[in-house]
């Protein structure tokens, strides 16, 4: 297959509602990143309607497959091998991308890698960031998940806590929803949240205790919604942007609280951010003003490489490579797949 360095990578994603391809040189270097998105077809549904999804993903994979190699000037068979989410995701969305990584593994006879979502949102910072080497404490935060993870190395992460209930950019994307505001509700609440007082409204945080890193996000859901019926019924006129500010707060203080117990703990001295989470204006800054304050490195990728997009499974995929971690053509969808401990 050539030196590593050389190694080109095709990156496939299609878990949810956005159908991407890219290719990458080696682990760091993107030639090519296309992301088709399907958000305005789901806008009227007010989320993502899986059915919907899948198709639209059978119409986008192949003209954005080749427009990837296009813009990449890269032929089909130069490919060196085919990196592909198989979860976790919608199951008819995912299967998608599988069968054209498969087809396309098999076509050109080259090796074949299943990656898993959330680690690769933890990739795009490699991306962003050439110089950046494990270890690390990685915060995901997207929109199905919420986790902190000991990234040791390349190939070995320990998961030190996830969420018990809601990821927190579903929580934004219902609080969102419930304040009238379109899909995806996250970008939106950012928006409105630079207008008003997070000190507005006491919104609770939950499970704060020391090395606890859990999260619970479905709380603080229900509280925001709880607010705004009393507000209702009181006919009481309501300040979205106090809600918005409010409700941000409580999330990133919570998030902001664990990542810092998580790199007293490691004794690590960067904290990477990951996610379409990741793009929140507030957090950013929270986290920047507290890794200045502890003097410990801050990383979170550029606002493409945050949401969905295939040059993050690419390079996830080119370092389970380095490791011999190949899958084969029975490789299927795993729509629950979580982040697990991972031992190279
Ligand atoms: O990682 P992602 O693109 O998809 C998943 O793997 O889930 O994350 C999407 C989530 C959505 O919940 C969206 O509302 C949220 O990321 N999001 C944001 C922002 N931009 C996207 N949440 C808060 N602030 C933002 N600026
Ligand atoms: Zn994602």
């Amino acid at each position: 297959m050539g030196s590593p360095e050389d190694r080109l990578t095709l990156g496939i994603e299609s878990s949810c509602d956005e159908t991407a391809a890219a290719v990458l040189r080696g682990g760091r270097e993107l030639l090519s990143n296309i992301v088709s998105t399907q958000i305005p077809v789901h806008q009227k549904f007010g989320g993502v309607v899986p059915e919907i999804a899948s198709r639209r993903h059978i119409v986008n994979v192949m003209p954005v497959i080749d427009e990837a190699l296009r813009q990449a000037s890269v032929r089909l068979p130069e490919i060196s091998q085919v990196a592909v989410t198989y979860g976790p995701g919608l199951v008819g969305a995912l299967l998608v991308g599988v069968a054209a990584a498969k087809a396309l593994a098999f076509a050109l006879d080259v090796p074949l890698l299943g990656v898993n979502h959330l680690e690769g949102h933890i990739f795009a910072n490699f991306l962003s960031f050439p110089d950046l080497r494990p270890p690390f404490v990685a915060l995901v935060v997207s929109g199905g998940h919420t986790a902190l993870v000991r990234v040791v190395d390349y190939n070995r992460f320990q998961l030190m806590g996830q969420t018990r209930d809601d990821a927190a950019g579903e929580a934004f994307d219902k609080v969102a929803r419930v304040m009238g505001l379109p899909y995806p509700g996250g970008p939106q609440i950012d928006r409105l949240a630079a207008e008003g007082n997070p000190d507005a409204i006491d919104f609770p945080r939950a499970l704060l205790e020391n090395g606890n890193y859990e999260f619970s996000f479905s709380g603080l859901k229900s509280a925001v919604l709880n607010y705004l019926n009393e507000q209702k019924m009181k006919r009481r006129e309501v300040s979205k942007p106090d809600v918005a500010a409010s409700f941000q707060k409580a999330v990133i203080e919570v998030l902001a609280a664990k990542a810092l117990e998580a790199m007293r703990e490691t004794g690590y001295s960067a904290l990477v951010l990951a996610g379409g989470v990741a793009s929140n204006s507030a957090l950013e800054c929270r986290l920047r003003k507290m890794a200045d304050e502890r003097r410990f490195a801050f990383y979170y990728p550029s606002p493409v490489l945050c949401t969905d997009n295939a040059a993050m499974i690419a390079c996830r995929g080119y370092y389970q490579s380095l490791a011999g971690h190949f899958s084969g053509l029975r490789l299927n969808a795993v729509p629950g797949l979580g982040l697990s401990n991972l031992e190279a």
